[in-house]
C-alpha cells in the first residue's frame, strides 16, 4: 500500500462531445459523494473541447474533481496549427496533462525529444505532467519491459530539476495491457512500478523518488484495483475505458 496520497486520473481519450462530458462530470462527483475525497485526489482529462464544461461543472459543484488535458503543444505560442498550449490549458483551471502516451507514440510519432519538451513545457506552464511509459509486447516477451521503460522514462525526464522530479507523477502503461482487457498482474506491475521508483531514486535521490507518484494503467476496471493497489510501489491507476462510467470510476477511486 502506498504511503502517497493516490491518484486515480480517467483518461477519456477521444470519447464524449460538450454535452455527455457535462453529464458524466456531473455523475461523478454525485458518486464519489460515496469515497473519501480527503484520502485519493481524482482527475479527469478529457478531450480539449470539453475541458471549458469541466471547468464549469466543477467549479459550479465544487467537485472534488481535478482535470487536466491528454496533450500539450511543446511550443509556447504562435503559427502551430491545431496546436493547445500550457498557458491556455492552465487559463481553464487545468492542473494536470498526460505527456508520450503510447497512443501519441504509436499513432502520432511522438519520440524522446517531443516527450522531454512537452513535460518541460508543462512544467513551464505550471501544470503536472503525467509521463506515460510503458513496453510493446514484444519487449515484454523478450524479457526487456524494464529495460525499455527506463530508458523512456530517463528520456522523459532528461534535464529537469530535482524540484520539477519530485513533482511529476510517472504513469506505467504496459501497450499490451491497455484497451485489451489483459491487466498486468500486481506483481508485474509492482516490478516495473519499482525500478521507475529505484530509477529516480539514483538520478535525483530519496526526497524525490519517495515523492514521486507512480500510476499504473492498462485495463484497470474496479474489480481489480484494489488488487494493484496492495503493492508498495503503484500509487494510482490511469484508466481509459472503466473512466467513462461514473459509478465505475468513483468504485475505483475508492479502490473497490
Ligand atoms: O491512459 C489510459 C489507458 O491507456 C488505459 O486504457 O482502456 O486499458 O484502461 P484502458
Amino acid at each position: 500500500m502506498t504511503t502517497r496520497t493516490p491518484l486515480m486520473a480517467g483518461n477519456w481519450k477521444m470519447n464524449l462531445d460538450w454535452k455527455q462530458a457535462l453529464a458524466l462530470v456531473e455523475e461523478l462527483g454525485e458518486q464519489l459523494k460515496s469515497v473519501d475525497t480527503t484520502k485519493v485526489e481524482t482527475v479527469v482529462l478529457p478531450p480539449f473541447v470539453d475541458l471549458r464544461t469541466v471547468q464549469v461543472a466543477v467549479d459550479a459543484g465544487k467537485l472534488p474533481i481535478a482535470y487536466g488535458a491528454q496533450d500539450i503543444s511543446e511550443h509556447e505560442s504562435g503559427a502551430y496549427t491545431g496546436e493547445v498550449s500550457g498557458a491556455m490549458l492552465k487559463a481553464l483551471g487545468a492542473t494536470y496533462v498526460a505527456v508520450g502516451h503510447s497512443e501519441r507514440r504509436q499513432y502520432h510519432g511522438e519520440d524522446e525529444k517531443v516527450t522531454n519538451a512537452k513535460v518541460k513545457a508543462a512544467f513551464a506552464s505550471g501544470l503536472v505532467p503525467i509521463l506515460c511509459v510503458g513496453e510493446p509486447l514484444e519487449e515484454r516477451q523478450a524479457g526487456k519491459h524494464v529495460e525499455y521503460t527506463l530508458a523512456q522514462l530517463e528520456g522523459g525526464i532528461e534535464g529537469l530539476t530535482a524540484e520539477q522530479a519530485k513533482t511529476i507523477v510517472i504513469a506505467y502503461e504496459p501497450v499490451w495491457a491497455i484497451g485489451t482487457g489483459e491487466v498486468a498482474t500486481p506483481d508485474d506491475a509492482q516490478e516495473v512500478c519499482a525500478a521507475i521508483r529505484d530509477a529516480l531514486r539514483a538520478l535525483h535521490g530519496d526526497e524525490v523518488a519517495d515523492a514521486v507518484r507512480v500510476l499504473y494503467g492498462g485495463s484497470v476496471k474496479s474489480s481489480n484495483v484494489a488488487e494493484l493497489m496492495e503493492r508498495a510501489d503503484v500509487d494510482g491507476a490511469l484508466v481509459g475505458g472503466a473512466s467513462l462510467k461514473a459509478e465505475e470510476f468513483a468504485k475505483i477511486a475508492g479502490f473497490q
